[in-house]
């Protein structure tokens, strides 16, 4: 299904072939944006924050650590003017936004706000500002901090170098506008695999720049699978330090993106149980000797709860978010039928042959750990088509590529919370631009009433790193994974692709100028800077 999706895809023409205009369109697409007549000159390198933050604090980190980042990256930018003279004799030189020179010089940008300051961002997080630009300076208001970050990216945006032909840097400038701007979705998430190939710090982090910049706020870290457990929580062996792990949180954190690990059973655990005898099940052949292979965690043996408990306790020490991914994907109970042990205690248990009620036990089990030790849980979807019982709280994350819209109305309908991924596979490549696929998904289009709507939290974009490392890992994500952050921030009517088309070059192009390895989205064309190797 879902690679026959990726052919049509394919069907739509080709990119523009031509540079489109660099206008400092946003993306994603504000909720409300009125764009005036008036421009203003940007004076990028000595841009003055004037915070306004009623309860100002230490415990205002988050916008302080905001002021001071947004300050260097206007600053890199004005350090790619060209001296005067270089300019001036250019007779092909465009002058301006709206072609007339003598623009007052903007250099202000107040922050408003007058709620308490959160430092954690949470399931609860809001992000909601207004922005405005006009012969005052900027000024962005939000009740939270979040809101002011989301604001600041979005000024970064509508900040447009204006070039000479010869590809040299006159100024920037900024039209005059007011916008209103919130997210149509709560949870906007990317799930990143570092259990099949080692993702490197750097590249974790340029991946995170290249959230913030697309207003993602949720890094889904799919720690452990079968292939690694590269996750040291201080009890087993690693890849990644606490201390590595403690500075992604801290990183992701302080750009408004909540970070939710995921430990993935009782299918993938191949590689934990590497380090744990007895967390898997030994699995038999028809002749009662043992395969060799290991199957899913073993539901019956106690031992198992006091290891998840000690994981998801050092799991809540490291990350801070509310929430935990169960995983509870792909569990054949094909080893599990073959091993003598567990049809026994199952015999005893009155649950003989009812292989869905042991893996609702071992989940029900890990569900209750979870909860004791403080957080919430999402889990994906098998869990929900196995029947297994699940409390009402359960977050449900529709990934299997059949019928999901079906899916996610069988969940809303169950009542519970969904979170939509099928879709967004990024791993799946194919020649052209896939990106409009994965643009025209509308996640609400299940005819579900609006109660069943609103169960409809948000989505997560995948990239399984099966094929992916260091090399190309960016390259593949971005600008693809933009298409679903503006379909999750972006009011539903905001579907008209050959706009898109001229907005998600702007976005690329803007990601290579902060250092993030965009790939083009669509076809032939050029950024006004184009993408250089960079110190970031
Ligand atoms: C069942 O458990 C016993 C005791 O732990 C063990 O010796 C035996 O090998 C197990 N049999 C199977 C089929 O796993
Ligand atoms: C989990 O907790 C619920 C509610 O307290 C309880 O009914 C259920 O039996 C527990 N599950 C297991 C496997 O202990
Ligand atoms: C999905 O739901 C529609 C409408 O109820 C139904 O016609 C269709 O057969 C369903 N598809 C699957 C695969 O269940
Ligand atoms: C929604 O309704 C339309 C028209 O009745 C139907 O064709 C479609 O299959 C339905 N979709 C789902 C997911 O139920």
């Amino acid at each position: 299904m879902q690679i026959f999706a990726f052919l049509i895809g394919v069907t739509v023409s080709q990119g523009p072939g031509y540079n489109p205009p660099y206008t400092g369109s946003i993306w994603p697409k504000p909720q409300f944006q009125d764009v005036r007549s008036e421009v203003f000159t940007l004076d990028a390198g000595n841009i003055k924050f004037i915070p306004q933050i009623i309860h100002d604090g230490p415990e205002c980190d988050v916008v302080h650590n905001a002021t001071w980042r947004y300050g260097q990256y206007f600053k890199d930018l004005s350090n790619r003017i060209k001296p005067h003279e270089e300019f001036e004799t250019d007779p092909r030189r465009k002058r301006s936004l709206n072609n007339n020179d003598a623009h007052p010089t903007v250099s202000t940008v107040t922050l408003i706000m007058p709620g308490t300051c959160e430092r954690i961002p949470l399931s609860t997080m809001e992000e909601h500002y207004d922005l405005h630009v006009d012969g005052a300076g900027v000024t962005i208001y939000s009740d939270t901090v979040w809101g002011i970050l989301r604001g600041l990216q979005t000024l970064f945006q509508a900040t447009v170098p204006i070039m000479t032909k010869s590809g040299a840097v006159e100024k920037f400038e900024i039209a005059g506008m007011a916008v209103q701007d919130y997210p149509r979705f709560h949870h906007r998430g990317f799930l990143m695999d570092t259990a099949r190939h080692f993702q490197p710090i750097s590249v974790i982090k340029e991946v995170i720049d290249g959230l913030e910049m697309n207003k993602f706020n949720v890094f889904h870290w799919h720690l452990v699978d079968d292939q690694s457990f590269p996750y040291d929580c201080n009890h087993f062996p690693h890849v990644y330090a606490i201390e590595t792990v403690k500075d992604i949180v801290e990183y992701a954190r302080v750009r408004g993106i909540r970070v939710v690990p995921e430990f993935d059973t009782p299918g993938h655990i191949g590689a934990a149980a590497k380090g744990q005898p007895g967390l898997a099940t030994v699995c038999y052949d028809d002749d009662g000797k043992p395969t060799g292979l290991l199957g899913p965690a073993d539901p019956t043996n106690e031992k198992n709860y006091d290891f998840m408990r000690t994981i998801l306790t050092d799991f809540k020490n490291v990350f801070h978010d509310d929430y935990v991914h169960l995983g509870g994907d792909e569990v054949g109970f094909g080893c599990w039928k073959s091993n003598k042990n567990i049809s026994d205690w199952m015999y005893q248990h009155n649950i003989a042959g009812d292989y869905a009620k042991l893996e609702e036990y071992w989940v029900s089990n890990v569900l209750n750990i979870t909860k004791q030790v403080g957080f919430n849980y999402i889990v994906w979807e098998e869990v929900f088509d196995n029947g297994v019982q699940i409390d009402p709280e359960t977050v449900v994350e529709v990934w299997l590529p059949y019928h999901p819209l079906n899916t996610t109305r069988d969940v809303t309908k169950a009542g519970f919370r969904a979170l939509i991924s099928s879709p967004w596979y990024l791993d799946y490549i194919s020649y052209g631009r896939d990106w409009v696929y994965y643009y025209n998904y509308e996640p609400l289009a299940f005819n579900g009433t609006k109660a069943e709507e609103d169960l409809v939290i948000g989505g997560e974009t995948c990239l399984w790193a099966e094929f992916v490392d260091a090399s190309n890992y960016v390259s593949r994500l971005f600008p693809r994974a933009s298409a679903v952050a503006e379909r999750l921030w972006s009011a539903r009517d905001v579907t008209d692709i050959k706009d898109a088309q001229a907005r998600i070059h702007q976005m690329k192009c803007r990601m290579n100028l902060k250092g993030i390895h965009a790939e083009p989205a669509d076809g032939p064309s050029a950024c006004p800077i184009e993408f250089e190797r960079a110190n970031y």
